[in-house]
């Protein structure tokens, strides 16, 4: 008992409360960086050698403190340990009946220091945010495993030489979690690039390279994923999601961790059984989301059916229905709160109009149109859609901004990441993106691929101007309710 409680005071303290907002602190002076390794960890708790170790291997602050000290419970972390966010706990439910950290997934195969669980961290939502990158910072200086210039800085030749450097060359990566993705554009596509603005030490225009700037989309809820990556570029006709993860699994220890030698396969087996065995979900907000009748957290999630093409044609509307038993017996205002989210979600309709890779690009719809896997979110066909993120008008600043024009017709389009067009060459799939699974969706701001949207209550205003939904005050506040409980 003892052990459990220490094992669960030191993951409290560790891991703070991070807010939704991630928000970039001022860039520190040479000296402050130098002095802030004592800072964060030190501050709650002596770092014992068993954490410093974890450390080097896991490279997360809150996440070694939580392996540090699950050593000490056999390396696992029991199934349902709650980790906090800024609206309550999250947990991990994985059907082999604890989170082995001892699987490879945790293990160092490249040549950089990195795990999975560098980018991929059971602590936030099996992804990183900006709150728990920044603090790896000023612990390590810039140095942890997830600072590395082949993915992690704003272009490959940046200046790391000194703390301040890295603070600058890193920017994205602190302020959004966001990784550099850099990939040839397809040769014999529809288009070809016109310009290129807001580039990082890097010239497109001679080199044909786009450097895409996306948020780690989270190792677990595999289960109900019909496509992999943002871009289902993992994924291919003849392949089963199975062996497409297999695939992402090599390609991430080639890629990200550097490794000389492709991974064996046992190992690449051993990842995927492992990541496609955990559930995470959201297990108190404004409610315990298991109370009174409630089917909310984790363990209710593993038990849901999924195939691809569960809910496509027709299509039942009635996308969420665990928190029904609030409708009518809620027993406190939180509870009456995220059921009329719910159905905020289900059956709110607007006008969903210019989506590219709607079959329709004008008809009636709800949030559930795209996110229609049942009480999960994600779509459950491996289809795409261009929502707008990215596009010339709501790209930020610190976003390149690529102009193409189409071989054929002469049109342009400028979007600071060309999506799905990257894979296939098709002048239809730029700017088109995998609709998000949205259960655990509290852990992992800031939203979108491109962390453009930095709270819930953000993509909701996105959503609301972008298809003109009218929603009542009420109506908003509800449907971000029900989205930071699943
Ligand atoms: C340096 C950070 C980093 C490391 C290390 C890393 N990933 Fe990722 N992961 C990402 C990013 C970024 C994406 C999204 C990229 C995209 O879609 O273009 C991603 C996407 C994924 C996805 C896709 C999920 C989905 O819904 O389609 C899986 C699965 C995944 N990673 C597993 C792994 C595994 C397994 C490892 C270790 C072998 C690993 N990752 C290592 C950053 C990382
Ligand atoms: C036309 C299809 C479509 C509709 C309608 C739609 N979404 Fe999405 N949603 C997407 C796509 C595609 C993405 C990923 C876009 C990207 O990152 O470029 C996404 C992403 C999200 C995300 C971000 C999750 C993350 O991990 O970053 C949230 C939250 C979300 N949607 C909630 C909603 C809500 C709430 C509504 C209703 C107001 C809604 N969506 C309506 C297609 C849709």
């Amino acid at each position: 008992m003892s052990k459990h409680l220490l094992y669960f005071g030191l993951l409290l303290a560790s891991c703070g409360r991070h807010g939704e907002t991630p928000q970039m602190a001022a860039e520190p002076s040479v000296g402050a960086v130098a002095a802030a390794p004592t800072l964060p960890v030190n501050a709650v708790a002596p770092i014992s050698e068993a954490t410093a170790s974890a450390q080097e291997n896991f490279g997360n602050s809150s996440f070694a403190i939580a392996a540090a000290s699950s050593a000490r419970l056999g390396q696992r972390i029991p199934n349902m340990t709650p980790f906090p966010n800024s609206r309550g706990y999250a947990a991990t439910y994985s059907t082999k009946g604890f989170i082995d950290l001892e699987n490879a997934f945790f293990k160092s195969f490249g040549t950089n220091g990195r795990t999975c669980a560098t980018c991929h961290s059971p602590s936030t939502g099996w992804t990183v945010n900006p709150a728990d990158i920044q603090s790896r910072f000023l612990r390590t200086n810039g140095l942890d495993p997830i600072f590395r210039t082949n993915d992690g800085s704003n272009c490959a030749k940046a200046d790391v030489s000194t703390p301040a450097a890295r603070w600058r060359s890193y920017s994205l990566l602190l302020s959004k979690g966001l990784f550099r993705v850099e990939m040839p554009i397809p040769t014999d596509g529809e288009f070809e690039l016109v310009a290129a603005t807001g580039v990082y030490c890097n010239n497109p225009m001679a080199n044909s390279v786009l450097q895409l700037f996306r948020r780690p989309l989270p190792s677990t809820n595999l289960k109900f994923t019909a496509a992999v990556m943002w871009d289902g570029r993992e994924s291919a006709p003849g392949l089963t999601v199975a062996q497409a993860l297999s695939k992402q699994a090599n390609d991430a220890m080639v890629g990200h961790a550097q490794a000389l030698s492709q991974l064996p396969q046992a190992t690449r087996d051993e990842i995927v059984e492992f990541e496609t065995s955990l559930f995470t979900a959201q297990v108190s907000s404004l409610a315990n989301l298991v109370a009174d009748g409630a089917r909310g957290g984790p363990q209710v999630m593993a038990t849901l059916p999924f195939s691809i093409g569960i809910n496509d044609t027709p299509i039942n509307p009635v996308v969420f229905d665990i928190f029904d038993a609030w409708k009518t017996r809620a027993r406190s205002a939180g509870q009456a709160a995220i059921a009329r989210g719910q159905t905020v979600f289900n059956t709110k309709k607007f006008r969903i109009v210019g989506v590219s890779g709607q079959d329709s690009q004008d008809f009636v719809g709800s949030c559930a149109t795209c996110h229609n896997t049942p009480n999960v979110g994600s779509y459950s066909v491996p289809e795409f859609f261009n929502i707008g993120i990215g596009s010339a008008t709501s790209r930020t600043l610190d976003m390149p901004l690529y102009t193409v024009k189409n071989k054929v017709t002469g049109a342009t389009v400028a979007v600071s990441d060309l999506g799905r067009a990257m894979v296939t060459g098709k002048w239809e799939d730029i700017g088109r993106f995998k609709p998000s699974n949205l259960r655990a969706v509290a852990t992992r701001a800031p939203y979108f691929h491109d962390g453009s949207a930095t709270s819930l209550e953000d993509v909701v205003g996105f959503y609301s101007k972008r298809f003109n939904i009218g929603f009542t005050p009420m109506e908003r506040a509800d449907l971000v309710a029900f989205l930071r409980s699943l």
